[in-house]
């Protein structure tokens, strides 16, 4: 099937026919169930209650000629089945209702019209840290468990990680990329020229750390651990979305979280210093190396997000995130 919010009836007969839904329990309305890019997700009524129906296609739904793995929904399928049962885990996942690999198609429980936490990039009020608490255990549980569990899944996700490893660590590092930085921001360009551009071997380093990304490791990792990710309900913090995962290095979920709560707001320092209260161990060079690439590529590249930063603000960081990867800039 192909899901589509003006054919209830097919969403209708299609609940019916894997029975998640009985005869008298009508869909009532289907409607877009908040912001994404990747895939096509609805939230739909019935009488009795409200899913989430979650399809992937063979592309980026947002940008329809961009092809996108379609497994990412095996993969997600397959993260919320192992994991729903680790304690400090499932509790702030979604229960995952029924799969269909035939149609790429989950059905989720509804968490309700929450909002996840990209409002805090406003920088307006600080991210509570008992937020970043529950969320940072939620990532140490997720993290110990899967070491000590074994899977079914190899969780490989070769795939999407391929071109999260393309949009993350090369692309926005290549000088002739074709993407034009002054429309998305008027001094962008000129910012990239005399920082990421001004420094040959960048993209050497950018391209190295690609490459522990890449590597297979024992972790399971959320994979896209950033506010997109985390929803606020009236039932609390939730995480969503792991439809990145893989097993790799646990630093990279870590840095990708620093990276954007420095967006958020926080300092660098206070953001670590949390990870070592909340989180515990963790490879801090690893982890800040990842933060800096993060910063540099959410600013140079493709996936933009809603940041309320102007070009001063942004040098500040671009500066931050080089110095971390080692590259001085004159001032
Ligand atoms: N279980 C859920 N309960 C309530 N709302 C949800 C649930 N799952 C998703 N949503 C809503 O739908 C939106 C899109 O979902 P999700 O992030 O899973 O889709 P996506 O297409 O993978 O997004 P992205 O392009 O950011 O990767 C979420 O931001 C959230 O508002
Ligand atoms: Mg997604």
């Amino acid at each position: 099937m192909h899901l589509d919010k003006d054919q209830l009836p097919e969403i209708e007969n299609w609940l019916l026919d894997h029975q998640i839904i009985a005869g008298n329990e009508p869909v009532i309305s289907a409607e877009k169930a908040g912001e994404g890019n990747m895939n096509y997700t609805l939230r739909v009524k019935t009488t009795e209650r409200s899913l989430i129906l979650k399809q992937a296609r063979p592309y980026v739904e947002k940008y329809p000629t961009i092809p996108a793995p379609i497994e990412r929904a095996d993969m997600e399928a397959a993260f919320f089945a192992a994991t729903s049962s680790w304690e400090r885990v499932g509790g702030m996942l979604p229960k995952s209702l029924y799969f269909s690999p035939e149609d790429h198609l989950q059905v989720i429980e509804d968490l309700g019209e929450g909002t996840d936490f990209t409002a805090y990039y406003a920088q307006k009020e600080a991210l509570p840290e008992s937020d970043l608490a529950h969320l940072l255990v939620f990532l140490r549980t997720l993290h110990q468990q899967s070491r000590e569990t074994p899977s079914a899944t190899n969780f490989q996700n070769r795939a999407m990680r391929e071109l999260n490893h393309f949009h993350i660590f090369d692309f926005p590092f290549q000088q002739e990329n074709g993407l034009n930085l002054e429309a998305i921001q008027p001094g962008l360009q000129s910012l990239a020229e005399r920082t990421i551009f001004s420094h040959p071997t960048l993209r050497t380093k950018t391209l190295a750390l690609g490459q522990i990304y890449l590597a297979d490791g024992d972790t399971l990792l959320h994979g896209d651990f950033f506010p997109g990710s985390w929803l606020r309900t009236r039932r609390g913090v939730f995480v969503i979305d792991p439809e990145f995962c893989f097993r790799g290095t646990p630093a990279f979920d870590l840095g990708v979280c620093l990276a954007h709560l420095c967006f958020c707001g926080m300092t660098w320092s206070a953001a670590l210093d949390c990870f070592n209260t909340h989180y515990g161990e963790f490879d801090a060079a690893a982890c800040q190396d990842f933060a800096a690439v993060e910063i540099l590529r959410r600013f140079f590249g493709v996936a933009q997000l809603p940041l309320d930063m102007g070009i001063p603000e942004k040098e500040t960081l671009t500066r931050l995130a080089m110095e971390q990867l080692g590259l001085e800039l004159e001032l």
